[in-house]
């Protein structure tokens, strides 16, 4: 799909994001570990959970979608889902509970992507740990519990967020194993997966620390749990308002999961976090230096977005990229508008109070997609983006959401 993105936006107006991607996909496959009926409020409209719900239906789940709101009842799962194409990386959460429930689980290795091959050796370890057997084919890695230790220890060499997910789930239900996870993830939403966890009758302490404890539990009841707000879609659509020196109010904020705005304020930015809510104001922005890290550092997520920041901001910025091998693809598609930026090893040095000029662009990730689209809402002209159904991956309602802050897409 090519959508004309209308340059010289005014962004001006009032949003509330939706339901959290990256907290939605873990809850959804946790969701596999249940015995009784679990609704879900606030689940984002996006492909990439409707791909891991109909994985989830492929392994005989009983699921009904009715607006954001999902209803999910464990019926006879069949382990074998290494006919059904993985199209996203989080598939890879439904291993561990999928062998556990059915004895015995194939899966297609999750894609890699434009940002980098993301192997999945820390999932597999885990679960060695946990007692179980894995068997890596050509196409399929076949899980299956073989012994089940009383107490297991686990060192995640990187604080991997769908590791830290993956053992949280699987050892959620292991009967009577206490397992510890040491350096793990400490993302909202891995504090989120283990709310849900524990409303379903588990046994997690820690989420949000470097160590995380699950007393395992011979099985999960059901749960009403809403999801909470995209702090992701949050930040996107901040930086949108900042480059564009524009007045947005957005809201369905959970505030302490926005720390990354306290960064932003730094620059010169004029934001105001609320209940609820955040306010971001017209501002003049200072150049800046950013590293990206694992929670609470500068989310790697919002790294093409700060880029495009960075192009409008007074002097030269430097970027680096600590998560990913490969994410500067939208550095080449900036240029093309007329950025002018300097690639160093994981790092750009991005030369600010730059006017963007309209182009015909390409979209090849989600965030860049994202970083793509505001440079061109910015831009003279109307500019092309090839592949833009990218976003209604892990932006809900898109086209609407940045109608209503003046950022006109034609589809
Ligand atoms: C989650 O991906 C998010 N996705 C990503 O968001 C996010 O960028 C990433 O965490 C980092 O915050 C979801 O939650 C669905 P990782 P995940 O495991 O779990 C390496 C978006 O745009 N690694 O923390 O896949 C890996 O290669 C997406 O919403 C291993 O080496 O990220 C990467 O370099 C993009 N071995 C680093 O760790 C493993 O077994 C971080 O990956 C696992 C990961």
């Amino acid at each position: 799909m090519i959508a004309k993105v209308i340059g010289n936006s005014k962004i001006y107006g009032e949003i509330e994001v939706g339901g959290a991607k990256n907290a939605a996909l873990p809850i959804v496959a946790a969701t596999l570990a249940t015995s009784r009926k679990v609704i879900l409020e606030r689940v984002p409209n996006l492909s990439d959970v409707k791909e891991m719900i109909s994985m989830l239906e492929k392994a005989g789940m009983n699921i009904s979608l009715n607006g954001n709101s999902a209803s999910f009842f464990v019926k006879n799962l069949d382990g074998n889902l290494s006919e059904v194409s993985s199209k996203i990386r989080a598939s890879i959460l439904l291993l561990g509970p999928l062998a556990l429930k059915t004895g015995h689980a194939f899966l297609s290795y999750p894609g890699g992507c434009a940002i980098g091959k993301r192997p999945v050796d820390l999932h597999l370890n885990g679960l060695r740990k946990l007692g179980f057997k894995i068997s890596m084919g050509d196409k399929v890695i076949e899980a299956t519990p073989i012994h089940h230790p009383k107490d297991v220890q686990i060192y995640l060499d990187f604080p991997s967020v769908g590791a830290t997910e993956h053992l949280m789930i699987t050892a959620s239900i292991m009967n009577e194993t206490t397992t510890v996870l040491s350096n793990c993830a400490r993302e909202p939403e891995v504090i989120e997966l283990q709310d849900f966890l524990n409303s379903a009758g588990a046994k997690v302490i820690g989420a949000g620390t470097t160590k995380i404890k699950i007393v395992g539990v011979p099985r999960l009841s059901g749960s009403h749990f809403k999801i909470m707000g995209d702090r992701i879609e949050v930040g996107t659509y901040v930086i949108a308002a900042m480059a564009g020196e524009g007045e947005v109010t957005i809201k369905g904020v959970k505030p302490s999961t926005v720390n990354f705005l306290n960064f932003l304020c730094k620059l010169g930015g004029d934001v105001k976090v609320g209940e609820h809510f955040v306010i971001v104001k017209p501002s003049r922005l200072s150049a800046f230096n950013i590293s990206t890290a694992p929670y609470p550092g500068f989310p790697t997520d919002l790294q093409p977005q700060a880029t495009v920041l960075a192009c409008k901001a007074n002097g030269i910025s430097k970027i680096t990229e600590n998560i990913f091998e490969n994410r500067f693809g939208h550095v080449r598609e900036l240029e093309k508008m007329g950025a002018k930026i300097e690639r160093l090893e994981n790092s750009i040095k991005v030369k600010g109070s730059r006017q963007f000029k309209a182009a015909r662009l390409l979209g090849k990730d989600l965030r860049e997609t994202a970083a793509i689209t505001i440079a061109a809402a910015l831009a003279d002209g109307v500019s092309e983006i090839e592949n833009f159904e990218i976003m209604f991956r892990g932006y809900e309602n898109v086209i609407e959401k940045l109608d209503r802050i003046g950022i006109k897409i034609v589809m």
